[in-house]
């Protein structure tokens, strides 16, 4: 699925100081873009913006030409994989019974065994099947992470939303989010946008670049084109090289 936002401005309450000014940016379909910016530059506002938990002042955000206004909160929730940056769920129950949340407009009343199959599935994928019976609650901020990304699978969306889902994860658990989110988008034909803070994950797997900045998009493109030294330094202030073998590095 592709996305498109053009002129989106937002604010927190009506009276609130403008958090997005006038973004324009490109979501391709079949591909994985990184959406990349110092914190507060309003990442996760936008993300939240795409999937109508946040109602922009002005603008507008299309899905495949249709305009976000023509679907419900309840049909975006369906179309979008979305895994929050902060979950503040207070579950009280097993990571099974969580994920299988993420499929509740697949189920009916009642649970069938083909949907607890699906569920062991994807734990199993994400190498976390033993903690199917363990309470959500009880989990570390790395296990919690890895189970929303399940709870988003579940749904079977063409686009999946991750806002920085790798941020609690070590460099194991990391990368294979990352490589999930590859064979998403290069073995399922869907669409992958993330936040992410590393910007060598984001240069070695990203097919697309959005940076942001205040507010506002500062370049936007092919991954190679967008992340330079130059646009580094214009958005973090930091010196960096790209090394030959394509990594950023921050230790010159
Ligand atoms: N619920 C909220 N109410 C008011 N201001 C908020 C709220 N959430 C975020 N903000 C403000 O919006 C700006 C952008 O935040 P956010 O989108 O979370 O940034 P990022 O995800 O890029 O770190 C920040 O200045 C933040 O303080
Ligand atoms: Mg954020």
């Amino acid at each position: 699925m592709r996305v498109k936002i053009s002129d989106l401005c937002f604010s927190y309450g009506k009276r609130g100081r403008e958090i997005l000014h006038s973004v324009n940016c490109e979501f391709h379909e079949k591909s994985m873009t990184a959406i990349l910016g110092p914190n507060g530059c309003g990442k996760t506002t936008m993300a939240k913006c795409i999937n109508k938990i946040n109602i922009p002042s002005s603008g507008d955000i299309l899905f495949d030409d249709r305009s976000i206004n023509d679907y419900s909160r309840h049909e975006i929730a369906k179309m979008i994989g979305y895994v929050p940056q902060f979950s503040n769920a207070r579950l009280v129950g097993t990571v099974m019974e969580f994920v299988l949340l993420g499929r509740r407009q697949f189920i009916g009343w009642s649970v069938r065994d083909e949907d607890i199959e699906a569920v062991a599935d994807v734990l199993e994928k994400l190498h976390i099947s033993d903690l199917s019976d363990k309470n959500y609650g009880e989990l570390s901020g790395g296990q919690k992470q890895k189970v929303l990304v399940a709870r988003a699978l579940m749904q079977q969306s063409d686009l999946y939303l991750f806002d920085e889902p790798t941020s609690n994860l070590d460099i194991k658990n990391e990368l294979e989010i990352m490589n999930l989110g590859r064979r998403i988008v290069d073995e399922e034909g869907k669409s992958v946008a993330m936040v992410v803070h590393d910007l060598n994950m984001a240069l070695h797997y990203a097919d697309y670049v959005i940076i942001m900045k205040d507010g506002r998009v500062i370049n936007q493109g092919s991954t190679r084109d967008v992340i330079t030294a130059d646009t580094i330094k214009d958005v973090y202030d930091v010196k960096t090289k790209i090394e030959d073998c394509g990594y950023v590095n921050p230790f010159i």
